[in-house]
């Protein structure tokens, strides 16, 4: 095996060479006339000239070697609905889909937004848009009107693809009226919305506007769409991710650049091969399902799992927390995806489950998303006797940034670490207040990554490139550097070690949240005066939100009165955000922790919620305010 030190030296002294070769990995219709155009940084344009098509690369290439062999695999525990389509099947469905996306006047470039469940019409739909070089904008499902609506307004959509329902937990969850209100909320409106019909929830239509897909299906059954030939640096999808401020962040990204950055992560990183079977347990919705539900293993000639369902359930839909063991028992899953949180709740549960079933076709377990705390990866790794590879990324990045490249060299990993830089990525660890680059081991810094930043990372923010220089390449004193936005350090074996965040995003069940848009709804309600949300640390989901109010009308303070309005401020943010943001706990006081200049001091809340020292405090304002915190939660 090579070393995999050479190999990251290459990707790094030589980087044009190695992504040249690694371009190699997929079908081009024109190839790139130029590596790497680095010429305004810090924009990095990723072979330059070349011609390509995400779809064109995840079904058509692969229809001569292995047209039969299953590439989408759909399991629910949630209706009880498992099928699998081969490569040559998943190819009639998305020309199918595509030619609906085309009747409802959808073109090249113009956005279609997919606020779905996790059901093949999802991938049909992503895969569709590839195709004929429509833009793609997956909401979460799990989100609420007010973020969807917000999603809609910055994206435009054209389309708008959504179902009647999701279920969870056997609790069905209609989508369509959340869809309506979300469209009311925003000022554009789409011209068309197409819709899956599960028969889960009674749906209205509005005339005109709304289509079943099923209609448009029979229309277009049979349908040959040819792939849009994309340049590589032509928009394939936006995804938006929370930040500092209230207002999203649509990440765009390229088609060229994350083709190959895909195709290189599924030998490198996954050692997964062609013909094998990948299941990853995230949700489309996020950054991890389009790239490692979706896209990766497609394009790599994988078969890849849809799962709809709790990891708690079986497929007889009776509670049976067995499930994923047994989908890669029947699937003969090589490589598996997961969150240290989605562990943590099997961690509940009888460890001889993870013996029921046959396992011996893993070679290994990735889980991603947030810190992996040790006793949770040392439960799962002796549970299931296969190396856990932590990796650490962001939304921004599209693939790995600090992992074990398991194909290239099989480095042993350390509990607590996400292990070692992969290639292509220059990370460096700054002093967030000078940006001197902190040389002495364990020391603790900002994680920002030098550029030219590799194929696969985001181009821009959508629509707002001065944003996107602004918050990530500006915010450390004198270097243009991107900033990650998390602490890190460093051990005497180059393995680096994640601390948290830097800014005001919680990450809730290794889902990404803003605390400010938290806040924003919860100013809203009448009787908020003020209010700070932070993230706090718990046992099963990492982090909980858990909300400061200063309320205008002094009742609220204490008593029945208190009681109610935290109630109200929990059910708000549960119906415009959707259920993952709303505060665990809400504690009413009279005023909050602020520096002098007026900006709320969140981290000192947050460390006196978790038991800690608040540190520096001495622009502060009223010390009396955290004074008053402290009493109230440690009495
Ligand atoms: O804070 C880091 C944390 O999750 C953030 C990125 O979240 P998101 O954009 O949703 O992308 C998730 C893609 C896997 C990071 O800034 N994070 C992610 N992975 C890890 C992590 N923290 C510690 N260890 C990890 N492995």
């Amino acid at each position: 095996m090579r070393s995999y030190s050479d190999f990251y030296r290459r990707s790094v002294d030589d980087s044009e060479a190695f992504w040249a070769e690694q371009a190699r990995l997929i079908d081009w219709q024109t190839p790139p006339q130029q590596i790497l155009d680095a010429s305004h940084p810090p924009f990095a344009r990723w072979f330059v000239g070349g011609t390509t098509n995400l779809c064109h690369n995840a079904i058509d290439r692969h229809l001569d070697a292995r047209g039969d062999q299953p590439a989408l695999i759909c399991v629910s525990t949630e209706t009880g609905l498992e099928r699998s389509y081969s490569f040559r099947e998943l190819h009639a469905e998305v020309q199918c889909t595509a030619a609906s996306l085309l009747a409802l006047g959808v073109k090249r470039g113009d956005r279609v937004l997919i606020y779905m469940p996790m059901i093949a019409e999802a991938t049909f739909a992503m895969l569709a848009c590839a195709r004929i070089g429509a833009v793609h904008c997956v909401v979460f499902g799990g989100f609420a009107s007010g973020s969807l609506a917000s999603r809609i307004e910055d994206a435009e959509p054209t389309v708008i693809v959504s179902a009647d329902a999701g279920s969870r937990g056997g609790k069905v969850l209609a989508y369509k009226p959340l869809l309506d209100e979300a469209i009311r909320l925003s000022k554009h409106k789409p011209a068309a919305v197409l819709l899956a019909d599960r028969g889960l929830a009674p749906m209205d239509r509005v005339a005109g506007r709304d289509h079943l897909m099923r209609d448009l299906a029979a229309q277009h059954r049979g349908a040959v769409v040819p792939c849009a030939w994309l340049e590589s640096t032509e928009i394939s999808y936006t995804i938006y991710t929370s930040g500092t401020t209230g207002k999203p962040k649509g990440v765009q990204r390229d088609t060229g650049g994350y083709a190959v950055a895909l195709a290189a992560s599924m030998p490198h990183i996954f050692d997964a091969r062609a013909g094998e079977t990948y299941f990853c347990t995230s949700d489309i919705g996020w950054v991890v399902g389009h790239s490692y539900i979706v896209y990766g293993p497609l394009i790599a000639g994988m078969a890849t799992i849809l799962y709809e369902g709790l990891p708690t359930q079986g497929l007889d839909r009776q509670p049976d927390g067995g499930i994923w063991w047994q989908l890669v028992e029947k699937y003969k899953v090589t490589v598996m995806f997961s969150a240290p949180t989605a562990v943590r709740v099997l961690k509940k549960q009888d460890p001889a489950l993870l013996k029921k079933y046959d396992l011996s076709s893993l070679r290994a377990l990735f889980l991603a998303g947030e810190p992996l705390d040790e006793p949770t990866g040392r439960w799962i790794g002796e549970g299931l006797g296969v190396p856990i590879i932590d990796n650490y990324w962001q939304t921004e990045s599209g693939w790995p940034i600090i992992t074990i490249a398991n194909g290239v060299e099989k480095k042993p990993g350390k509990l607590g670490s996400p292990g070692v830089p992969m290639y292509g990525w220059r990370v460096k660890i700054l002093d967030e207040s000078t940006g001197e680059e902190l040389s002495a081991l364990n020391e603790k810094g900002v994680v920002v990554i030098e550029g030219p930043t590799p194929p696969g990372f985001m181009q821009t923010i959508w629509r707002d490139d001065a944003r996107f220089v602004n918050t990530y390449w500006k915010s450390v004193p004198g270097k243009m550097v991107y900033s990650t936005f998390d602490w890190g350090i460093r051990d005497a074996d180059g393995y680096f070690f994640i601390l948290g965040r830097t800014d005001d995003v919680i990450n809730v069940a290794g889902h990404r949240l803003g605390t400010r848009e938290i806040e924003e709804v919860i100013s809203g309600h009448a009787n908020v005066a003020e209010v700070a949300v932070v993230g706090v640390a718990d046992a099963l989901k990492g982090q909980v939100a858990v909300a400061f109010v200063v309320p205008r009308n002094a009742d609220g303070v204490e008593g029945a009165g208190a009681l109610a309005l935290e109630g109200e401020i929990m059910r708000r943010v549960a119906d415009q955000l959707g259920a993952l943001g709303r505060p665990s706990r809400v504690h009413f006081v009279t005023g909050l922790p602020k520096t002098r200049s007026g900006k709320l001091l969140r981290r000192a809340i947050q460390a006196i919620c978790e038991g800690r020292d608040a540190g520096d405090l001495t622009t502060m304002d009223d010390p009396a305010t955290l004074q008053r915190i402290r009493q109230l939660l440690w009495p």
